[in-house]
């Protein structure tokens, strides 16, 4: 099994920042690429922060800090990706760009560089058949905020190769992180029940069963959730979630994957949740507050 060395990451949002940070953290080479430089530059500001963060809970030294940014470089071409051992997506859930971006990977870098794409809700399939190495082809599907979520899913399809799914297992593994192993079936195990329940959260607010924080303090503090259902939403961003849902709901056909009429008009009104300021909550304020939902 050829031993993964260089890392790539295509997406500098929250995702590929993450991911990006975890990996040189871990001691890899990396590179990330987005297509413009305001991207790149609000991404390494993310990493930045975050890293910061750990120094001063000291998890990790200025020194180790200071390594992991000098294995990081950010990059506008694809082209630079392409000595890279394994490449992971982390662009937009749109299948057309994702297949785009593959096929030129598939061109420029050589046969033994394995293919991940951290889709939540698409198929792996959908993406490998586009590719001449399908059997190299993985998911690995990581979970914001990354620098701090330990799970990764890392999904075979009908045609990853047992050596394929072998080497993303270990680099997951490698990166920190503990592995599952998903079919390749939408939202994979996580997505595909916790979809569901974020959009019963906003059902239920909708409905008026009660207000934003106490929706979200009745999960917190009856179930032990680290964060209410409309927070996270606010967190993954409102537009993400709609995006994931309309797939599943495509996908399976089943209306507990419906997005309801409340989040598709906060999406409309540019309320995606915390990187656009609003969602459920305004960020402007410390602590947010809740938002009067928008109407009809
Ligand atoms: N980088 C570094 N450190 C971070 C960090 C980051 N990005 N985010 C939080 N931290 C650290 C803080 O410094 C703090 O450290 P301490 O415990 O040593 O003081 C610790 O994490 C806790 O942070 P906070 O006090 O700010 O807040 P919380 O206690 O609420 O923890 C959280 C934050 C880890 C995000 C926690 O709320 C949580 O686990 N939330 C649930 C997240 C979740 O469900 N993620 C999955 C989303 S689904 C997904 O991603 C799939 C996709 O396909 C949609």
């Amino acid at each position: 099994m050829t031993a993964i060395r260089k890392v790539g990451v295509v997406g500098c949002g929250l995702m590929g920042s993450g991911i990006a940070q975890v990996a040189a953290t871990a001691g890899f080479d990396t590179v990330v690429r987005d297509v413009s430089q305001p991207v790149l530059d609000r991404g390494r500001a993310g990493i930045l922060k975050s890293l910061g963060r750990m120094v001063d809970k000291g998890t990790i030294t200025s020194a180790a800090r200071d390594a992991s940014l000098a294995r990081l470089r950010f990059v506008t071409e694809l082209a630079d990706l392409k000595d890279r051992d394994i490449i992971v997506e982390a662009v937009t859930e749109d299948l057309d760009l994702k297949n785009e971006i593959w096929r030129e990977l598939d061109r420029t870098c050589p046969p033994g560089t394995l293919f991940a794409s951290n889709t939540s809700s698409l198929t792996i399939g959908s993406m490998a058949e586009t590719t001449r190495r399908a059997d190299r082809f993985v998911g690995l599907h990581f979970f914001n905020p990354v620098p701090m979520m330990p799970l990764v899913e890392v999904v075979r399809t009908a045609t990853t190769s047992a050596e394929s799914f072998e080497r993303a297992y270990a680099f997951a593994r490698s990166l920190g992180k503990e592995p599952v192993a998903a079919t390749d079936s939408p939202g994979f195990i996580v997505n595909l029940l916790l979809v569901p329940f974020l959009l019963d959260a906003a059902r239920a607010r909708e409905r008026g069963t009660a207000s934003t924080p106490d929706i979200d303090r009745a999960m917190q503090l009856g179930c032990g959730h680290p964060m209410g259902p409309l927070s996270l939403m606010d967190y993954i961003g409102l537009d993400t979630v709609v995006r994931i849902a309309d797939i599943m709901v495509d996908a399976y056909g089943e209306d507990r994957y419906e997005a309801p009429a409340l989040l598709r008009r906060m999406v409309d009104a540019g309320h995606h949740g915390r990187k656009t300021g609003k969602g459920f909550y305004d960020y402007s304020a410390d602590p947010p507050k809740p938002v009067e939902l928008v109407s009809r």
